[in-house]
């Protein structure tokens, strides 16, 4: 998570940012770390950002039809996304993490009215209950899948589907390429995590979630946070296409329920 909001700080910086994340910014600025251990710089910096970007347009799309509704911001690491949508007072906003990564945000950021921070592994079954269960929720997890095993995540999902009357399932995952090759991902070597779950297309989802409707599956090249990317990154993008298990290695996913 020290990655993704380094990549968020650089792009900040920009001339012309992708997220323009100025939370993230002055995060990194109030944090004595040498960020170059991320091994993120400015030039892959649109891996994270332009992921970022996609899931605000897509939570932004859910809090324009709900205005009275929770979200669960699972994994939610140093992001700033409830300062960044700012959503209004009929959204009660919870943002699930480790007890680790919770004490460092409340060092970092301010609190506001309607959110909360849940200090719990998002596969703890227990911290669901505290929420309330009587409107509609997003549920919105952003680098978060592919740490989590697949029994874990599936149950995960169940719980949610479970608890609340309807809402919507985002999140981003790798194929099981992207797990079998996480060796070449260098920020996830460098962090010493393992990556577990992986997901080849939505049928496993909708199979195994009873009730989830699939509404988006996109590649992160399709999406339109790609739209202002450099050249050379749609270069890239456009060679990876013509390889599926390189065009799905990352994906984002979007359900009804
Ligand atoms: C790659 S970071 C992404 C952070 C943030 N969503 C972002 O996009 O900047 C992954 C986050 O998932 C969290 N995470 C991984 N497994 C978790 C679990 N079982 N329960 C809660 N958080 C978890 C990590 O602590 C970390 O903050």
């Amino acid at each position: 998570m020290l990655a993704t909001l380094y990549a968020k700080a650089l792009d900040a910086e920009r001339q012309r940012p992708i997220l323009g994340d100025v939370w993230a910014r002055d995060a990194v600025a109030s944090i004595d770390y040498d960020w170059t251990k991320t091994t993120i710089t400015d030039r892959t910096s649109p891996s994270v950002t332009t992921r970022s970007l996609h899931f605000d347009i897509w939570a932004r799309q859910f809090l324009a039809c709900h205005d009275r509704a929770v979200v669960l911001h699972l994994g939610a690491g140093l992001d700033s996304r409830v300062y960044r949508l700012d959503p209004g007072p009929g959204i009660e906003w919870y943002d699930v993490d480790y007890p680790s990564i919770m004490e460092l945000r409340e060092q970092i950021y301010p609190s506001r009215p309607h959110y909360h921070r849940i200090a719990a592994s998002v596969t703890d079954p227990g911290w669901l209950d505290q929420i309330p269960a009587d409107r509609p929720v997003l549920a919105l997890g952003e680098g978060l899948t592919m740490y989590l095993t697949e029994s874990d995540g599936i149950a995960l999902l169940r719980r949610i589907v479970a608890h609340f009357p309807s809402g919507e399932l985002q999140f981003d995952a790798f194929n099981r390429f992207g797990i079998r090759s996480q060796w070449v991902n260098s920020v996830v070597r460098r962090s010493g995590s393992t990556l577990h779950w992986g997901i080849d297309g939505p049928g496993e989802i909708v199979a195994a979630v009873p009730g989830a409707r699939l509404l988006a599956w996109v590649s992160p090249f399709e999406s339109e946070s790609f739209r202002d990317v450099s050249r050379e990154y749609r270069v890239m993008a456009r060679v990876m296409s013509w390889v599926p298990a390189l065009k799905t290695m990352a994906q984002y996913h979007r359900y009804t329920f």
